[in-house]
């Protein structure tokens, strides 16, 4: 399962249009679950401090601990990504448990002129700082309200362009091992460094 995260909560949203989208267009074999965002508290280490993870976040670190791969459209918002998301995974970033940590992920945005380029780079940066592994393709939105019709489906050349997207994800979450299996894997055949 791929975990979209939309940064916005605005209800036609293009961003979670974008994600609706992509469940949608998914193959067959590649289900796509968007979370909800509206419940999660501002972050502020006296709530976690005195009762850990409010419930809304504590579902949604289990949401993404449990999924294979994330998948994150991101408005613009002041050259950045939005507040609502930052806060999010300001939340799923806290403890050595985080759910993030060799998380697989894949960025994109729906936006204005620029299709959310420069937000992007600034959640590339979030996302490497907790160790996610991030698809190097970009998959940019511009001028959104022209690329959506009425009920918020995509044109046909920016859907194949999205299904490319979903599909490279989902090929890169399943060529990367758990790191467990990874390791496992090391101690089967010993390292130039383990025969000195
Ligand atoms: C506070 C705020 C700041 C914004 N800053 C930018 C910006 O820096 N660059 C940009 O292209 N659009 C900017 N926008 C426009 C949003 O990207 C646009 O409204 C977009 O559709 C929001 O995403 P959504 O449709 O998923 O809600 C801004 C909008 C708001 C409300």
């Amino acid at each position: 399962m791929i975990l979209g995260i939309s940064g916005s909560l605005r209800e036609r949203s293009f961003n979670t249009a974008l994600l609706r989208e992509a469940e949608r267009l998914a193959p067959e074999d590649v289900a796509i679950e968007v979370a909800d965002l509206s419940g999660i508290p501002l972050y502020n280490r006296d709530l976690e401090a005195a009762d850990g993870y409010p419930a809304p976040v504590a579902d949604f670190r289990e949401a993404i601990r449990g999924a294979e791969a994330i998948l994150i459209a991101t408005p613009e918002y002041n050259f950045s990504v939005t507040g609502v998301l930052k806060n999010a995974l300001d939340w799923a970033s806290r403890g050595s448990d985080s759910p993030l940590n060799d998380k697989v992920a894949a960025v994109m945005g729906a936006g204005g002129r620029f299709g959310t380029a420069r937000a992007q780079l600034h959640l590339r940066e979030i996302l490497i700082h907790n160790r996610v592994l991030v698809l190097p393709r970009e998959l940019l939105v511009s001028r959104a309200g022209e690329q959506f019709d009425d009920e918020l489906r995509l044109n046909d050349e920016m859907a194949q362009r999205l299904l490319r997207h979903v599909t490279e994800l989902a090929n890169l979450a399943r060529r990367v091992q758990p790191a467990s299996v990874s390791a496992d894997r090391r101690l089967e055949q010993p390292s130039r460094f383990d025969q000195r």
